[in-house]
């Protein structure tokens, strides 16, 4: 089985690679390229369409987004680009080739205002540039691939790995950096969703299979939910550090 898997150098994209099983042919590339990773501008439409008819990958897992959420704002064109005109682009080649596409996800693509979990199939409501852009990818997935079972939306949240900028790498600088951490005390969500990454991929290792494109569009998180602060709170104590939290 080929993969071709985008945002290679990301931390969702370097967890894959790590995991993906023994027999899969993997293409793993990165804006810039380098280290074993092919150059890929998400932004460029027609060169995410040649990567397709080039590398004929059995799977394109698009973990490449652009993910940086207030700068969104002043950058519209470049996040519809990437979150949403490259996986229209990958979509429409591999209407052509046959593979299919796992198309990686968000919960921005609500509004969050429901004050309890989403299911998968609910309305998307995106309120910035940043989950309006990803909702369009989702609908460039559903409009082009999905109908004919090669495509699959996998949303998560809170992705934190060792690896890139989140939350909890964050927090460990500061707490090396400052004796007081400000965390916001209103944004509610799933705690890291890492390694239940385990489980599509596997999926999707085995040889010829369909069923996960079936499913259409699911979550991937642990269960439960939490506040970020009392996380942070929580993630600070494992480290026994003196800094107080406000
Ligand atoms: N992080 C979260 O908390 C979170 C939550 C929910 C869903 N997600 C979704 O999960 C997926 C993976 O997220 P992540 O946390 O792994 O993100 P990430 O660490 O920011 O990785 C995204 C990768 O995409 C690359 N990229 C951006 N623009 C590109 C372009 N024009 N051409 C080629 N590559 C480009 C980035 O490269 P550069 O570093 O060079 O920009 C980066 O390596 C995304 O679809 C995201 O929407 C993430």
């Amino acid at each position: 089985m080929k993969v071709l898997l985008n945002g290679g150098a990301g931390q969702l994209g370097h967890a894959l690679q790590q995991q993906l099983p023994a027999g899969v042919e993997l293409i793993a590339t990165s804006r810039r390229g380098g280290s074993g990773l092919l150059a890929l501008d998400l932004a460029d439409a027609e060169a995410c369409r040649a990567a397709v008819r080039e590398h004929q990958p059995d799977w394109v897992l698009n973990a490449g987004a652009y993910t940086a959420v207030d700068k969104a704002e002043s950058e519209p064109e470049l996040a519809q680009a990437v979150n949403a005109g490259a996986p229209r682009a990958f979509a429409e080649a591999l209407i052509e080739s046959g593979g299919r596409l796992l198309q990686v996800s968000t919960d921005f693509v609500f509004n969050g205002q429901q004050g309890s979990p989403y299911r998968p199939a609910q309305a998307r409501d995106p309120l910035g540039v940043y989950g309006a852009s990803k909702a369009a990818g989702e609908e460039a997935v559903e409009e082009l691939v999905q109908p004919s079972g090669q495509g699959i939306i996998l949303r998560t949240s809170w992705v934190m790995g060792p690896v890139g900028r989140n939350f909890a790498l964050t927090l460990y600088r500061l707490h090396q950096e400052k004796a007081e951490i400000g965390v916001v005390a209103d944004q509610l969500g799933c705690p890291p969703a890492h390694s239940p990454w385990l489980l599509p991929v596997g999926a999707l290792s085995v040889p010829g299979s369909t069923s996960p494109c079936s499913i259409g569009a699911m979550r991937v998180l642990r269960a439960g939910m939490t506040w970020l602060w009392p996380w942070a709170s929580w993630d600070s104590s494992w480290g026994c550090w003196n800094v107080r939290l406000r």
